[in-house]
């Protein structure tokens, strides 16, 4: 059998031990490859028409869709949520139902959010409405806690503004950020926020097929979260970025402030109930999926391409979830044992989801492999192609209103609600 020549441009030994327990062939990027974990900007690269960059063939794979940022990009997943929403809701579709406060009953998932300098009357008729509440300013591309802060005073805006316009030009222009309504009542674990880091597998996105990573985790802040407007300028109090909390004085490298996942459940089915915890994850779930969903209508589905995606999701003390963001190059690098071994599992499931047996790919036959898949750590999520003819909204709606949670889950040969997904995190 022909081995798998794989190569990499990120210097990460998660990747090179998986390749090398395969046996594959290390070759590099100008060679003849059928693998290639590569970093966002080669993708796009390799993608750019204008690029005089060979066509892929049918026995070449990468693990980035080319505008992945449509979901990656704190600015676009809003606005593509947002445009989902409305869509759904322009087609009478339950699903964009809205309750007595004109929120949304199922699709109120993220923090209300404005594009920054775009929408900033919308941002500031919002702001004085509510004078009291605290928001946090992100740039819209950037990563790792970075250029972010907090902020409950108009005047603080202002000044954003007027900064920014005395140093843009017309070849820099100005960086644009999003403006998000702070979640100011995160559920605290030993007085501390977290926010919880999931993997995603998305193989497709048309139809959508997606796969949820068992082993996710918090990760916590190490300073104690009083309230929002408490060490307002302490972002060691409020980001739960590992790259940013590692530089603080009290980062334990021991534990590298995580906390797996299944720890988390149990913590919550002892304090909250196992109900109440049921439901939470399930709206895990739910997001997830609708992010996707949303995004699915914009994203290219080149067959050559699957992505592995980190969600950033902060659960309130209400336990409802909330979705921060989506990364598409979540951190390979391990801060502690266990991350170490975590890390290689998810690499490991990921290769042998994508290139089952270790076969080298051919993406003619993408949709077609009838070999039972090896899923290891994750679940299917959702298999649009089978859940497309077995649910439809009204079964969600249903579901929902008993109080329940919505089936959103594929069926894969286990009964109708009762998922290999759900009891996996049981
Ligand atoms: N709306 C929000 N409410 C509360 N905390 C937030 C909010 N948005 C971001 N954070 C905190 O800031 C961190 C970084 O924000 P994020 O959007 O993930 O940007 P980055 O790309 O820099 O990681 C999050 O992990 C979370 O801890
Ligand atoms: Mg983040």
């Amino acid at each position: 059998m022909a081995r798998v020549r794989c190569c990499t441009d990120l210097d990460k030994t998660v990747l090179t031990q998986n390749f090398d327990k395969r046996f594959w062939t290390s070759v590099t990027p100008d060679e003849d490859w059928n693998f290639y974990w590569a970093s966002v900007t080669t993708v796009r690269s390799i993608f750019n028409p204008s690029n005089d960059h060979p066509r892929l063939t049918d026995n070449q794979v990468v693990n980035h869709f080319p505008n992945h940022y449509e979901l990656t990009r704190k600015d676009l997943m809003v606005k593509n949520i947002k445009r989902y929403r409305r869509e759904l809701e322009k087609d009478g579709n339950m699903l964009a139902e809205k309750d007595e406060y004109g929120l949304y009953r199922y699709l109120d998932f993220i923090p209300v959010t404005y594009m920054m300098p775009a929408d900033y009357n919308l941002f500031a008729d919002d702001f004085r409405r509510d004078p009291n509440h605290t928001w946090i300013m992100k740039p819209a591309g950037r990563a790792q806690g970075k250029g972010i802060f907090l902020i409950n005073k108009m005047s603080q805006i202002k000044k954003w503004s007027r900064d920014g316009k005395s140093i843009a030009t017309t070849a820099q222009p100005r960086e644009t950020y999003v403006i998000s309504k702070y979640i100011d009542n995160p559920l605290l674990i030993g007085g501390k926020k977290f926010d919880l880091r999931l993997y995603v597998l998305v193989t497709s996105f048309k139809p959508l097929k997606c796969y949820l990573f068992r082993l996710g985790f918090g990760r916590f802040c190490t300073v104690k979260y009083i309230s929002s407007t408490n060490d307002i300028d302490n972002m060691f109090v409020h980001l739960t970025n590992v790259s940013y909390q590692k530089q603080s004085e009290d980062y334990n490298s021991i534990h590298g402030g995580k906390w797996s996942i299944d720890n988390l459940r149990l913590y919550l089915e002892g304090t909250r109930g196992k109900k109440l915890t049921d439901r939470l994850f399930d709206e895990m779930c739910w997001i997830i999926v609708h992010s996707l969903r949303a995004a699915a209508a914009v994203i290219t589905s080149d067959r050559h391409c699957f992505e592995c995606y980190g969600y950033d999701i902060i659960i309130d003390d209400n336990l409802k979830p909330w979705l921060i963001e989506v990364n598409a190059s979540p951190s390979l690098t391990s801060t502690t044992a266990n991350d170490r071994i975590m890390k290689f599992k998810l690499i490991n499931d990921i290769l042998n989801i994508v290139l089952p047996n270790g076969d080298i790919p051919d993406i003619r036959n993408k949709f077609t492999n009838s070999t039972p898949e090896v899923l290891g750590n994750f679940d299917v999520l959702y298999d649009e192609e089978q859940a497309c003819c077995e649910l439809n909204d009204k079964d969600y709606r249903e579901q929902k209103a008993r109080g329940g949670i919505v089936p959103l889950i594929s069926k894969t040969g286990t009964s109708f609600g009762k998922t290999k997904q759900s009891s996996a995190w049981r």
